[in-house]
């Protein structure tokens, strides 16, 4: 069997549909939930939305500095390894969290497979927990699918180059299958906003930040939607922080409710990762608040735009006008769960 370890909100949309694709294909899976991530809407609200296969296990690790968080996955991690670890073919994990490197550490040091799905990005940014975590797990992975070119050839440059594949990005997958799904309660009152989301520490942390980019929000004439992290909301009530009238703040989104304001949405402004890309495959222009990225292919042609918070730079970047016949396809055609599932069984059965 394959032990899937996941643990963030992201993981969990790809979860959904790579699992699907083995149960298709007859091959066993176990999950275990890290407990990273525990709110109901950071969490719950996830799997029975997308119909993930329950988890066998939830290591409830909760919140930590990411030493404590990471130390307490690596020993919950390993007791159930070690205990299964006659059946298990291989742990399969994804991304770049906490969740992802603990995980493969772990199963590492008990001689067991790793695959790792979503390699080879880079932001070449080491002040970044995420990109630690990225280059250590593609360092330590077996098996490692990768969703461009150019992160087939970012891990032949650091010497991995055995059982790498480029498939596409299984997010786009997921976008794609559950894009057109209607859903009872749409949220609807944001059409045409802005969607916004900060939740990197470069920017939570720092009150000149957010007052930068607070700034720009408050010169514009659009409205904007901020479906806040719970880490963000903390910060933003403790230093009770100033907002502009046209930013609406919300509770965090389902998947769903993302896809609908998103495909809805003016255009996208955010600090995460995921959200560069999902905002490039609806066709809606991104304002990165941060200085690099990791999904380099979107800057092409201005779709996404890296203006760090920098109040000027954020400003030009929402007057923009971007022409929609410049738009090619990136990560891959929707069928990366597939070729993974297809793989995987060729390789471990
Ligand atoms: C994590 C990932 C990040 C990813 C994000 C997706 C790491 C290093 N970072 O960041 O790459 O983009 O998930 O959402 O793994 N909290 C709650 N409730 C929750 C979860 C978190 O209140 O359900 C609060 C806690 O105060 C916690 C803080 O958020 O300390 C940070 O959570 P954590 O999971 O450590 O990192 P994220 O910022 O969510």
């Amino acid at each position: 069997m394959i032990v899937t370890v996941i643990g963030a909100r992201p993981q969990f949309i790809k979860a959904a549909v790579v699992s699907k694709q083995f149960i298709a294909n007859g091959i066993e899976e176990r999950i275990l939930h890290t407990g990273q991530h525990y709110d109901e809407q950071m969490s719950a609200v996830f799997w029975k939305e997308l119909g993930i296969p329950p988890y066998e296990l939830n290591l409830n690790v909760g919140s930590g500095s990411h030493a404590v968080q990471t130390a307490q996955m690596l020993i919950r991690i390993e007791e159930y390894l070690q205990v299964h670890k006659e059946k298990i073919k291989a742990v399969l994990v994804y991304g770049d969290t906490n969740s992802t490197l603990a995980a493969a550490l772990a199963a590492s040091k008990l001689g067991i497979k790793i695959i790792h799905i979503e390699s080879g990005l880079r932001s070449f940014n080491r002040e970044m927990p995420e990109e630690i975590n990225r280059i250590m797990t593609d360092h330590l992975a077996d098996v490692l699918f990768c969703p461009s070119s150019s992160s087939v050839e970012q891990l032949s440059r650091e010497g991995i180059i055995k059982n790498v594949f480029d498939v596409g990005d299984v997010m786009y997958d997921a976008l794609l299958q559950f894009s057109d799904i209607t859903i009872s309660n749409p949220p609807k009152e944001y059409n045409g906003h802005v969607l916004v989301t900060i939740h990197r520490p470069s920017n939570t942390d720092s009150p000149v930040n957010l007052r930068n980019i607070f700034s720009a929000i408050g010169g514009s004439s659009h409205q904007f939607v901020w479906p806040v992290h719970p880490r963000t909301a903390k910060i933003l009530e403790e230093q009770q922080v100033q907002l502009p009238a046209n930013l609406s703040l919300v509770k965090p989104f389902s998947y769903f409710e993302m896809l609908h304001v998103l495909k809805n949405c003016y255009k996208v402004m955010t600090d995460s990762g995921g959200l560069q890309k999902e905002a490039y495959w609806m066709k809606k222009p991104c304002i990165t608040l941060r200085n690099d990225t990791e999904w380099t292919e979107t800057l092409h042609n201005n779709w996404n735009v890296l203006t760090g918070p920098d109040t000027l730079k954020i400003k030009k970047a929402l007057a923009e006008i971007i022409e929609l016949s410049r738009w090619v396809p990136l990560y891959g055609d929707g069928s990366a769960s597939q070729q993974i599932s297809h793989i995987l069984k060729k390789i471990l059965y």
